[in-house]
């Protein structure tokens, strides 16, 4: 028996721009009007914690309300119909998941937990409800949103250069590649491996040999995943 195909999905804010949730450049330098450095850095925690908890409390509440577009699905859908489809995303939030794919790796973490700020193996699911001063881990210390904030390390970035070193077809969606190292991965595809970027702003942002399909995810991927469920393989059409 061979193999399935194996597609790699790495994917940006604009994947779920469609679904209600804003895009950071979109904001310049806010984020849902908080300037990034007091709100996703590790000196706006020291300064202001509380203000910290309230904001990702509130994108926690923003988050669960969204819905999966019709990206997530058709993403999903093809993972069903026999295609091995990992998932690499940049996002925090669980639509991917709610869309049904079950390999999705979170680059930048995940707001539906929480987690310990001692250790980080120490992550609690928040299914309802935020985080206030004063919520501990297991060890007695604050816990904190469990996502990377500017200036911290990537933990998972090795695990995601790894699946899209196997890649055989590596879709980039709603990203515009600025953030490092995650912007980096492109790099870790095989040479003679295919790669495309579905964005509005794709011929801007698309670096070189990769294919730009300039347009909105919830148009590109699913016109790109119904060729490749009709083909059964991941060629261009
Ligand atoms: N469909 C697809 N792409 C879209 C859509 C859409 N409907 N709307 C906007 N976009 C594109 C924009 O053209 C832009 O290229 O989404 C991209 C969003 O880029 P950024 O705002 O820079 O977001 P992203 O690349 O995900 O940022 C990476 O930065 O702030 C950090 O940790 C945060 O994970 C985030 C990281």
């Amino acid at each position: 028996m061979t193999a399935p195909p194996h597609l790699v999905v790495f994917t940006g804010s604009g994947i779920s721009a469609e679904s209600g949730i804003k895009t950071f450049r979109a904001s310049d330098g806010l984020w849902e009007d908080h300037p990034v450095e007091e709100v996703a850095t590790p000196a706006g925690w020291r300064r202001d914690p509380q203000r910290v908890l309230e904001f990702y409390n509130l994108r926690r509440e923003q988050i669960r309300k969204a819905k999966p577009n019709a990206a997530h699905k058709a993403l999903a859908a093809l993972e069903k119909d026999g295609f091995r489809v990992s998932v690499v995303t940049q996002n925090i939030d669980d639509l991917h998941e709610r869309a049904g794919s079950r390999d999705v790796l979170h680059l930048h973490g995940e707001i539906l937990k929480a987690r310990s700020t001692v250790d980080v193996r120490l992550r609690y699911p928040l299914p309802k409800g935020g985080i206030a001063l004063g919520d501990i881990c297991d060890k007695g210390s604050q816990l904190r949103p469990d996502v990377v904030w500017f200036g911290e390390s990537v933990p998972l970035f090795e695990d995601a250069c790894e699946l899209v070193s196997q890649a055989d077809f590596l879709l980039v969606v709603g990203t515009s590649l600025a953030v490092m190292p995650a912007a980096s991965l492109l790099s870790y595809i095989d040479l003679d491996t295919p790669c495309a970027l579905v964005d509005p702003d794709a011929d801007a942002l698309t670096p070189p040999g990769v294919l730009a399909i300039n347009t909105t995810a919830g148009e590109g991927v699913p016109a790109l995943v119904n060729q490749w469920r009709k083909q059964g393989n991941l060629m261009l059409p």
